[in-house]
This record gives C-alpha cells, sequence and structure tokens, in this order.
C-alpha cells in the first residue's frame, strides 16, 4: 500500500511541486506561523516613552560595545565613533533607576563613555589590555562537554534557588550580537508548575508522569532587535547562553533537556506566559527541563567531524 502511495507521488505531486507559483503559495502556506511571530516582532516597536531601563540598558551596551570597539583599534585615531558614542550618551539618558545604574554592564558602559571623551581631549593612542587566560584546561573542558547528556527521567529530589541562580548566572557571558545581553531566564522549581510548563511543549512525550523538579524558559529581549533583518539573531544570542546553562547544571550534578518551541500554538505560548509572568517583550526561545539525573542513558555518538581547512 505504502509503495502505491509513494508511486502515486512520485508521478503526481512532485511534478506539482516542481511548479515555482505552487511551490510560492506552499511556502506562504507551511511559513504562515513563522509570518505571524516576525510579525509580532515588529509589532514591539515602541515609542521612547513606551520603553523601560531593562530596553535602554541593552542599548547601552550595544552602543557602549561600539565605543569600546573603536577605542580597542590597533589603527585607532581621534574623531571616529562620534554616532555610537551619541547613541550611547542617549541611551544612558534614558535609564532611571538606581538598581539599573548599578548594574556592572552599566557602569562598563558609562565608563566606556567616559573613555571615549577622555581620548577625544588627549593623544593618548588606543586602548590596551591584558589577555586572561583560563586556568581550565583543554582535557577538563572536553570531559564537561563529552559527558553531559540530556537525561528525561529525575530523581525525587528538588533543585534549590541557589543552584538555579548559578545556572542562570552564566547565560550572559556567551558572546552576544553588539554585547545586547538579551536573555532572560523564566524558572520555576516548583514541581506542579514545572509540569504544567512541560505539558505545553510538544517535544516532551517522553516526560509524561515523571517526576520533574525545575523547568526554565530561556527568553530573549526582542525590543533590541531591528526585524525583520535581525529575525534569527535573539535565538542565536540566547541559544549560546543556553549552552553555558546546560554545562554549569552539568557540573552541578544535574541535567537540562531543552525542548522544542517551534511546534507550539498559539494557546501553548499565552499559557506558558501566564504561568511564569513572561511579558510579550520577551521572546520565547526555547525551555528547558532538568533534575538530578535517575540513570544515565547510552551516549548518542557524534558524527564524523565536519571540517573543511583552505591552506
Ligand atoms: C533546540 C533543542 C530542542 C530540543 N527539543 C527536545 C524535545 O522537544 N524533546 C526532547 O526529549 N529532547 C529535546 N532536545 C534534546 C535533544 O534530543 C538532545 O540534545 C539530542 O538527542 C542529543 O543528546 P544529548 O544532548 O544527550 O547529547 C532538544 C535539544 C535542542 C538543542
Amino acid at each position: 500500500m505504502t509503495r502505491y502511495v509513494r508511486k502515486l507521488a512520485k508521478i503526481i505531486v512532485r511534478p506539482f511541486l516542481m511548479n515555482r507559483y505552487v511551490r510560492r503559495v506552499l511556502a506562504f502556506w507551511l511559513y504562515r506561523q513563522s509570518i505571524s511571530h516576525s510579525e509580532d516582532m515588529v509589532a514591539l516597536l515602541r515609542s521612547p516613552d513606551e520603553l523601560d531601563d531593562s530596553y535602554w540598558m541593552g542599548k547601552l551596551r550595544q552602543y557602549a560595545h561600539m565605543v569600546d570597539k573603536g577605542l580597542h583599534r590597533g589603527d585607532f585615531s581621534k574623531g571616529h565613533g562620534t554616532w555610537a558614542y551619541g547613541m550611547a550618551r542617549d541611551a544612558l539618558a534614558h535609564i532611571r533607576s538606581p538598581e539599573a545604574m548599578g548594574d556592572p554592564s552599566i557602569q562598563w558602559s558609562v565608563r566606556k563613555i567616559r573613555q571615549y571623551e577622555q581620548y577625544q581631549a588627549s593623544d593618548l593612542p588606543g586602548l590596551t589590555s591584558e589577555y586572561i587566560r583560563t586556568t581550565c584546561n583543554h582535557e577538563q573542558l572536553l570531559d564537561a562537554i563529552k559527558t553531559r547528556r540530556c537525561i528525561r527521567r529525575y530523581l525525587e529530589k528538588p533543585v534549590p534557588d541557589a543552584l538555579v541562580e548559578k545556572i542562570a548566572e552564566v547565560v550572559d557571558w556567551a558572546p552576544t550580537s553588539c554585547h545586547r545581553q538579551p536573555a532572560r531566564v523564566y524558572a520555576t522549581n516548583n514541581p506542579y508548575i514545572v509540569r504544567k510548563c512541560t505539558e505545553l511543549h510538544a517535544g516532551a512525550a517522553c516526560f509524561t508522569d515523571i517526576y520533574a523538579p525545575l523547568f526554565l524558559v530561556f527568553c530573549a529581549d526582542a525590543r533590541l532587535y531591528a526585524m525583520p533583518t535581525e529575525l534569527f539573531m535573539p535565538c542565536i544570542d540566547v541559544a549560546l547562553g543556553i549552552q553555558n546553562c546546560v554545562l554549569v547544571a552539568h557540573t552541578l550534578g544535574l541535567s537540562l533537556t531543552p525542548l522544542t518551541w517551534s511546534y507550539r500554538k498559539d494557546r501553548h505560548e499565552t499559557e506558558l506566559r501566564k504561568l511564569l509572568d513572561i511579558p510579550t517583550d520577551f521572546q520565547i526561545v526555547v525551555g528547558a527541563v532538568g533534575g538530578y539525573p535517575n540513570g544515565g542513558v547510552e551516549v548518542p555518538p557524534r558524527k564524523n567531524r565536519e571540517l573543511f581547512i583552505r591552506k
């Protein structure tokens, strides 16, 4: 039976799909959800008065980073980077709360603005700083990377807040485009809410009826990106941070399993936002369920290296 269906598909469907107009209509239909999500992003564009400190902090980091790169240039010369400097000052002027001003990334940004002014007013050469080497050796890092596993059965043991904080702490230590640091982590270590969050993820089929003590939702501040040219950037930025989190969780004896969010329906998104108080400005990148592993899994081997070096 399947053989006939396949044969029929080959004779009728494939030639039909080769028609570019048909493919165009099909593409529109298949991408309708992605298009609607991108439209949501554009709809997030707000007037400056509606934007809060966390938005301006992201913008300030972005422009201070550009200023900093300019100051570190090997061929540094005065008079460049005035636009980024102006934008950084403008973002700084919008920040209101003392907590925001006390944030280390904001203090760094303010220092960059001052440094820029100092360098414009003097004949100093470009900035130089010492390269700091890690004390973690290659074997140790490789061991953490390769022994980390996605485990889907957990011990009935709660995960304390202190450990959740340790995991979330490293999300911003990954590289981010223009140093925006867009990540925000919404977490719960209440098994009842964990279960509800897990059930909203289509890929969590194998977790049904299994106790899980931790759920994290990794989000990106979507307001920091100019859509649609940077459509994938929020996910790239946050995904790099997620790898930090899963590795740190592993060093703490915990396993985190990301759960795909691509197959969600609108009602799942509404429900998840309600459960963890996630504002619409923050794009949900992926959820992750976790806990202390109850046993391991067979290691899924990695394919042979695909590396092409041109000499
Ligand atoms: C973006 C993303 C989505 C994933 N979604 C699911 C999922 O929905 N359900 C699941 O059980 N595992 C999910 N995983 C985990 C992968 O199945 C797992 O990483 C892969 O099988 C390799 O296993 P390992 O992480 O133990 O090496 C996901 C991983 C990523 C990075």
